[in-house]
């Protein structure tokens, strides 16, 4: 049986790229050495997820809450962003690809900043796939931002509180202009969402792998579009309904 409303390979991907710290700390180094390697992995990933066919890929960078974390580590994992833009913006814009960030920028430096806004104008043409980098960002922001939005509109009378429904209300979302993600991939262990795209997943499959993000390797990868190829998506419906004839 074939399921009918399901493409096998998904069109939008989000993953949560954790466990490099515990990875430095199994080889007794510091967590920013995991950092650095982890960077590797993103690298490949991106590549993968690409030559998959994959059109947009989502990667959790930074979470509003990591500012939490040693300043030292803050510190480094700045440098690494700032070093990383630098050093693969030429090599993503010569295989075609889209780099969007989402989050709140306002709280990183003016030179990062002033980075991510290159690196989004540099690959605003390329059509081979769209690479959105959450950075300081959280789904809590996110709807907050939204709901704001509205409010001026209504404010300005743009809108009336009467037509907002999900599909306006998902529109003012930093990825109001994407697909939901199909696939949610999760490394490092944990079984959370950690304020990810909240509104984003309501119908998302999910997938956790205990390897730590700098041990993701491409077979791993392969492994999590084989998983989301055999899920069957319901919205709802009965298995039945869904199911054509294979
Ligand atoms: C994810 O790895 C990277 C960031 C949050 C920046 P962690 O740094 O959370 O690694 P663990 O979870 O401590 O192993
Ligand atoms: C989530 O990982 C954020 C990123 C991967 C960037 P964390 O490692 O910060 O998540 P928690 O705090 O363990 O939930
Ligand atoms: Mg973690």
């Amino acid at each position: 049986m074939v399921s009918q409303s399901q493409a096998s390979v998904p069109s939008h991907v989000c993953i949560i790229m954790d466990g490099n710290g515990r990875w430095a700390k199994k080889r007794f180094m510091p967590r920013t050495f995991g950092h650095r390697k982890g960077v590797e992995t993103t690298r490949l990933a991106v590549e993968f997820f690409a030559r998959a066919g994959v059109s947009h890929l989502t990667l959790f960078a930074f979470s509003s809450e990591n500012w939490n974390r040693p300043a030292e580590e803050v510190g480094s994992l700045m440098e690494l962003f700032m070093q990383s833009l630098q050093q693969y913006t030429d090599e993503l814009n010569a295989k075609q690809i889209r780099i969007r960030f989402i989050g709140d920028r306002g709280s990183f430096s003016t030179d990062l900043q002033r980075q991510i806004g290159q690196t989004e104008t540099e690959t605003a043409a390329n059509q081979a796939m769209t690479l959105n980098i959450a950075a300081n960002y959280g789904g809590h922001w996110d709807i907050v931002n939204a709901v704001r939005a509205l409010a001026q509109k209504v404010r300005d009378g743009v809108v009336e509180p009467a037509d907002i429904d999900d599909r306006l209300f998902a529109r003012q979302l930093s990825l109001g202009d994407s697909p939901d993600p199909d696939l949610f991939i999760r490394t490092g262990g944990e079984h959370r969402i950690s304020n990810f795209l909240l509104w984003q997943l309501a119908y998302t499959e999910f997938y956790f792998c205990d390897t730590l993000w700098p041990d993701f390797s491409e077979s791993e990868m392969s492994a999590a579009l084989a998983e989301y190829s055999r899920r069957q998506r319901r919205y709802g419906k009965t298995g039945e309904q869904v199911e054509v004839p294979g």
